[in-house]
């Protein structure tokens, strides 16, 4: 059996993938930073990039590593915060590039996520594709640098896929419950303009792309994971509101109170990019759901 060593993957996407990818006949061994108090599906180590401790065994016979490791952006981004988001996506694909290096582990591949927050949050009629330079802010920094940690693992012979994810929406957790919560208290509202894109993909679609990355050997670099329609906020409120049943009837939140209220990262909520599909669907990916009304009637019911 192959065995897919994955980071993070008790987390969101990380529950689903492994989940699936054992399903499909893979060895699935997961690095968690601490023990899982309940008996675990998979076996798991313990690791601590930051005092570059890992536990015996965890990279023996990695035929896939996939890293999913990171700190939630949905936290207020003070300058420690940032730190965290930061080190614990590049420094933690570090230490494992270095372990690997030591341990003589060759990976046939290494999948990293990284985040369509690359190209910057343009709203604009530009649509973006994998070929368009990053952006120069926060989130560009971060998932530039992520990409590099992750194409260092080419020196180990291992071919490198880069996962530039969109916003994921699933039944539960995620953004699509933030992003319920007030229009089913009868608060919902559009956030500022309501222009600003929404890129977003089904969870289901996302693991899709993750299993398709790990079997298909052609797969190689970055590609943008993101359904080919484009929402801005003002229909993904609306669709929301009409899936749940509900009207939204607040007048827009005006753009200087959700800055007040989240500060920096409040241009995830107030700007936001259209971004291609046209890579993935072309590598012969086919979306389960495509259209925002699909993934909502599927996640909402
Ligand atoms: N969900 C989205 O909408 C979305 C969109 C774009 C990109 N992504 C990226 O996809 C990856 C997985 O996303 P997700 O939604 O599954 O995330 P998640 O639910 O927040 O899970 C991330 C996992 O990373 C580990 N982790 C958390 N803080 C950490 C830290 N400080 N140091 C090291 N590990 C830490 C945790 O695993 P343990 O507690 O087991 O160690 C956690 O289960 C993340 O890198 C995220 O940035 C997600």
């Amino acid at each position: 059996m192959k065995k897919i060593l994955i980071s993070g993957a008790t987390g969101l996407i990380g529950k689903k993938l492994s989940r699936k990818l054992f399903e499909r006949g893979y060895q699935v061994e997961i690095l968690v930073r601490s023990k899982p108090e309940n008996k675990s599906d998979f076996t798991s180590y313990v690791w601590d990039y930051e005092n570059g401790f890992i536990e015996d065994g965890a990279l023996d016979g990695t035929y896939t590593f996939i890293h999913l490791a990171g700190a939630s952006i949905s936290k207020r981004w003070t300058e420690a915060y940032k730190k965290e988001i930061y080190n614990s996506r590049i420094n933690s694909a570090q230490f494992i590039f270095e372990e690997m290096q030591k341990q003589n582990i060759h990976p046939e591949a290494v999948i990293s996520s990284s985040a369509v927050g690359i190209y910057g949050q343009i709203t604009s009629t530009q649509i973006f594709s994998e070929n368009d330079p990053p952006a120069a802010d926060f989130l560009g920094n971060v998932c530039t640098a992520w990409e590099e940690k992750a194409h260092q693992f080419e020196k180990l012979g291992s071919r490198v896929v880069c996962i530039r994810t969109s916003t994921v929406l699933s039944e539960k957790g995620g953004a699509l419950d933030a992003l319920k919560k007030p229009i089913e208290l009868n608060f919902g509202a559009v956030l500022g303009s309501g222009d600003q894109y929404f890129p977003w993909i089904h969870l289901d679609d996302l693991v899709s792309i993750y299993i398709k990355a790990v079997e298909d050997v052609s797969m190689e670099g970055a590609y943008n994971a993101v359904a080919p329609d484009f929402v801005n906020n003002r229909e993904l409120t609306r669709k929301i509101a009409a899936q749940l049943d509900k009207k939204i009837w607040l007048p827009n939140i005006p753009k200087f109170v959700i800055k007040a209220i989240l500060g920096e990262m409040s241009v995830l909520a107030l700007e936001g990019s259209r971004i291609s599909s046209r890579k993935i669907e072309n590598s012969g990916l086919q979306f389960g759901y495509d259209t925002l009304d699909k993934a909502l009637a599927d996640l909402i019911t």
